[in-house]
């Protein structure tokens, strides 16, 4: 985390129009993974089933938004005390991964986003549909085996490996922009205290979004300037949950 990046510029795009920043910086990397799995990889379809697994934290909050402009049915999986939010978001059904199991009962899912990263294909593959996916969200040995083994048959398991995209932060931002998507901010910390925020993400229950907020947002950096300030992803690496 820097006040300071360079970038090269298919990786930019303009910041929502009358937005604060902080709200612009949250949805570049969580915003970029939850579109490019759900539009790009599962394939979303109106009237598709989609169940996202945890979806209360930063990618889980676009991705229920997402699924619901791709016009999907969404089953989310989050705390008991988050089934509110996800519900607020326009989930149409919210259950709590500690009370319900999602993947039995009888519930049949074309896709699985799997946005926490804990569950196993095994565990979900009787409540895909034919030609269902399974979208990971945590690179390991197992999800690159397992994508390469369902190439061909049925479920597949995918993994996203998200990329920053000029058009899809474009899309993002228009989309924040006409209000039909709004970013979930749970904290935001100086950059002083980065490493606060660090600590935050790591106890995996932040609801939405922890944004960095640099000398520069204080100084009203982005209103002083036509068209106000850019946004994108870093062109190597992420960080669960870190605005860049
Ligand atoms: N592959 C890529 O390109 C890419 C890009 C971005 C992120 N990621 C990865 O995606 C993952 C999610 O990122 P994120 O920013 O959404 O994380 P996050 O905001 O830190 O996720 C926190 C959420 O996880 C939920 N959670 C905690 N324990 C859970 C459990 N046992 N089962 C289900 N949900 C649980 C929490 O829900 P409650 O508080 O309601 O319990 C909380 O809302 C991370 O591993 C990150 O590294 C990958």
């Amino acid at each position: 985390m820097a006040e300071y990046v360079t970038a090269p510029t298919r990786h930019l795009a303009a910041m929502p129009r009358g937005r604060p920043l902080e709200e612009a910086a949250a949805v570049p990397l969580a915003g970029s993974t939850a579109l490019q799995a759900l539009r790009d990889i599962a394939r979303v379809r109106p009237g598709d089933r989609v169940c996202i697994h945890g979806a209360s934290g930063g990618v889980g909050t676009f991705a229920i938004q997402i699924a619901k402009l791709l016009g999907a049915h969404v089953t989310t999986t989050s705390g008991a005390a988050s089934r509110t939010l996800c519900l607020a978001l326009g989930a149409d059904e919210a259950l709590d991964y500690a009370a319900t199991d999602a993947f039995s009962g009888g519930r049949v899912f074309r896709v699985v986003f799997d946005v926490f990263g804990n569950l196993l294909l095994s565990r979900v593959r009787h409540a895909l549909a034919t030609g269902g996916v399974y979208v990971a969200t945590v690179p390991s040995p197992r999800s690159l085996l397992l994508t390469a083994l369902t190439l061909v048959g049925s479920p597949h398991a995918r993994l996203v490996i998200v990329r920053p995209r000029t058009a899809d932060l474009v899309s993002l931002a228009r989309f924040v922009e006409d209000g039909r998507l709004h970013p979930q901010i749970d904290r935001v910390f100086p950059l002083a205290e980065a490493a606060d925020a660090v600590r935050h993400l790591e106890t995996w229950h932040a609801h939405g979004k922890v944004v960095v907020r640099t000398r520069a947002q204080l100084r009203g950096w982005s209103e002083r300037r036509p068209g106000g300030a850019v946004q994108g992803l870093r062109g190597r690496g992420w960080h669960p949950g870190v605005s860049w």
